[in-house]
């Protein structure tokens, strides 16, 4: 994954600086390997690791137009009333996606956020619920929760299965690799299947929508892998039509 940052170096490394302070205990051992990497990778150039996109992202170091939390944000407040209970799945150490639903959601006055995965920071600034364990079929949603999860990897299907079988809306973007048993099979076949599947698994009264992330958020060169919605579909609103007058 590319990482378009618009700060010169010497920035870059001054916010990094003050942010690995403050955020020391999140990236605890991974420290050592921040700074490592900062003298290997020569900062400002694209970086190709999902770990530093998060840490960018949490500096407040990466373009909008180039940042796909905020694009996956913008695309959950747009497709979906928020007003109701949101589960993010597969957030990694900062739970950004969640934090900016739950800021959306007090501005709005309504719905919850909780957010799943056992690498999580308890200690990250936010009134998002964070739960510091991975996401399970037991564990109880409500009737009308959203299920979210940018790039949740191994979570995938399951984020998808338990989705179908109590009728929930879901937003994911799928994660470049390929959970299928088939090892011959390549991301992109993997994701036509799953796609497939789903276009005969969604419930009569839901749709799905497939998105792209924009190129900006890929270097420019391509708009990364789907992004798939299912919700329900619009009610028809249907309209006597006028009396005739006698
Ligand atoms: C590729 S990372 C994506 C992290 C983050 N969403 C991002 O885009 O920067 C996938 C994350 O999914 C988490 N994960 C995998 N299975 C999970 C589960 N069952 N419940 C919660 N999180 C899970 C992993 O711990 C990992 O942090």
């Amino acid at each position: 994954m590319n990482v378009y940052i618009t700060k010169n170096t010497e920035e870059i490394t001054r916010i990094l600086t003050q942010f690995g302070e403050t955020y020391k205990e999140a990236l605890g051992y991974e420290v050592g390997y921040l700074n490592a990497h900062l003298k290997m990778d020569q900062l400002g150039l694209p970086l190709t690791d999902a770990f530093f996109e998060q840490i960018y992202e949490a500096a407040g170091l990466i373009r909008p137009s180039c940042s796909v939390y905020k694009n996956m944000y913008d695309l959950i407040r747009r497709e979906f009333n928020l007003k109701r209970d949101v589960v993010e799945i597969g957030s990694g150490i900062f739970p950004l996606l969640g934090h900016s639903l739950r800021e959306y959601q007090l501005k709005i006055g309504g719905g919850t956020v909780t957010v799943y995965d056992s690498r999580v920071w308890k200690g990250y600034p936010t009134k998002a619920k964070l739960v510091n364990r991975y996401f399970n079929d037991k564990i109880k949603l409500e009737k009308s929760s959203l299920l979210v999860g940018l790039f949740p990897c191994e979570a995938t299907e399951m984020i998808i299965k338990r989705a179908l079988k109590e009728n929930l809306d879901f937003c994911i973007a799928l994660c470049g690799c390929s959970h299928s048993n088939d090892p011959s099979l390549t991301t992109r076949e993997y994701h036509g299947i799953l796609i497939e599947q789903l276009m005969e698994q969604v419930p009569p009264e839901k749709f799905l929508k497939v998105k792209y992330f924009p190129k900006t958020c890929f270097g420019n060169k391509h708009n990364g892998y789907p992004i798939l919605l299912v919700k329900d579909k619009p009610k028809v609103k249907i309209f006597a039509l006028p009396s005739k007058t006698r």
